[in-house]
């Protein structure tokens, strides 16, 4: 089993080099028509990305994969910056995941009132007729019709709450803010790879992509308008921010039957089928399918079928990650987290084979997310030319599984240098950028304030 799943999952450079080109033919196609490839490309309104200047205070909701933060920042001009904030994390209870929409946006209604209830009274002084302003992370695929309304196109991630797709997200979260006798306003409705991006270039000028690689993944980028054959406005200059859903992509990918099985199985089969191979939510899941298989028919703990493999998601990305920090040669830890893990006692020859599955696993993941960034950083260069001149090129990346993975980022690095040659690569600049993605919502709600 595990020969022919190493086999089954290798990225070689020529093969990661067609994955990275069939990702820029679907943006271009995404680009000319709606629907056009399997990345959605969807026009996200952001035509100017925040200066510097932006002044005030602006909340900012950010729903993401597994948390929800609420935030409020002040934001004092070019010379002060961010002057104040404030911000509180919650995870997402597993029910409203798969409640109704009622219940979903209630809860991030509550939470922001309980939030606003804590300031002091008259600490943020509004001028008569004026609202709160929010920028809403919303890290689902939302087809946007302005940059502050959208409807839900389909969730991911595990979401599946009934009866929002084809629903716009702000009206669902004005009827909330009401029930709860906020008088706010969203005047920007922001992916988090947009937000991502926001946040960074506030920064950093040279920031063209915003990477999400966490529970799920996506990539937001800097694009001229001319390259966008479906712009309406046709006659349009400048450029603007276009949110990939790269998770959509689904040619050519190396699948192997773990990956199909999962897929079938999941809330949203046939679908966002790169992100199930990339992405923290699902390395895990993929792991425990192959070690299941292992046991019960390579007898990987002997004749033993722990109980505990059984069950789904049962075996987290953040547990992999765990067992390749053990690098010591009798793999003690490795050890000792099956033995917690499967109350099993796993033998040297199990224990190096349980990490050869990890390894396999996360060495896929880390090297088609590289080909991703490639085939953005390429387009991007495409129509600019920035990185031959010497420009340099920044990917601002936030998730937990890049946070976290130290396997998972050095792999992307590898095939992102692989593919771009070192001249090239030496002009790009990965940069960490942790929990910018609520600073850019308000700073988009800053720029796009109706006041
Ligand atoms: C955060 C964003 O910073 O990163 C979220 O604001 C986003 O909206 C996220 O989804 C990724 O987080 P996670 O928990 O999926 O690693
Ligand atoms: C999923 C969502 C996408 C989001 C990404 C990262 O792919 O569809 O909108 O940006 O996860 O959170």
């Amino acid at each position: 089993v595990l020969t022919k799943f190493q086999r089954d999952c290798a990225t070689p450079k020529p093969f990661l080099r067609k994955v990275a080109d069939a990702i820029s033919d679907d943006m271009r196609a995404g680009l000319a028509v709606q629907g056009g490839g399997d990345l959605d490309m969807i026009l996200t309104f952001v035509d100017a990305l925040p200066s510097g200047k932006e002044e005030g205070l602006f909340y900012a909701l950010d729903l993401g994969g597994t948390n929800f933060r609420v935030r409020s920042v002040e934001l004092g001009g070019k010379e002060k910056r961010v002057v104040a904030a404030e911000s509180e994390q919650l995870s997402i209870p597993h029910e409203l995941m798969i409640g109704t929409s009622e219940q979903l946006f209630g809860f991030i209604a509550s939470k922001l009132a309980d939030f606003v209830a804590k300031e002091k009274p008259g600490q943020f002084p509004l001028e008569q007729g004026r609202k709160r302003e929010i920028g809403f992370t919303f890290s689902f695929p939302v087809y946007q019709t302005s940059i502050d309304s959208g409807t839900l196109i389909k969730w991911t991630k595990g979401f599946h709450v009934s009866g929002m797709e084809g629903k716009n997200v702000v009206a669902c979260l004005n009827e909330a803010m009401e029930a709860h006798g906020l008088d706010m306003r969203v005047s920007a409705l922001v992916n988090d790879g947009v937000g991502t991006l926001a946040g960074a270039r506030y920064w950093d000028e040279d920031v063209m992509v915003g990477v999400i690689l966490g529970t799920g993944t996506n990539a937001c980028y800097v694009e001229q308008k001319s390259a966008i054959p479906k712009l309406q406005n046709k006659s349009s200059s400048g450029t603007t921010v276009i949110n990939t859903e790269w998770g959509g992509f689904s040619k050519i990918l190396p699948r192997t039957i773990f990956d199909q099985e999962m897929d079938k199985e999941s809330l949203n089969p046939g679908e966002h089928l790169y992100e199930k191979m990339i992405s923290g939510m699902y390395l895990g899941e993929i792991v425990r399918r192959v070690l299941l298989q292992m046991c019960k028919t390579s007898d990987l703990f002997g004749q033993f079928v722990p109980v505990k493999l059984s069950s789904p998601f049962a075996l987290r990305t953040e547990d992999l990650c765990k067992m390749q920090e053990d690098n010591t040669d009798d793999l003690m830890s490795v050890g000792s987290f099956l033995y917690n893990f499967l109350e099993v006692e796993a033998n040297l020859k199990a224990r190096r084979r349980v990490v050869e599955v990890c390894d396999t696993v996360v060495k896929r993941g880390g090297r088609l997310a590289g080909a991703g960034i490639v085939a953005i950083l390429e387009k991007i260069e495409n129509e600019t030319k920035r990185m031959a001149s010497g420009q340099r090129t920044v990917v601002a990346i936030d998730g937990a599984l890049y946070e976290k993975y130290p396997q998972y980022r050095r792999y992307m690095q590898d095939s992102l240098v692989e593919l771009l040659g070192h001249d090239l690569a030496s002009h790009v600049v990965i940069k960490h950028t942790k929990d910018v993605s609520g600073l850019g919502a308000a700073l988009l709600a800053a720029t796009n304030s109706i006041y």
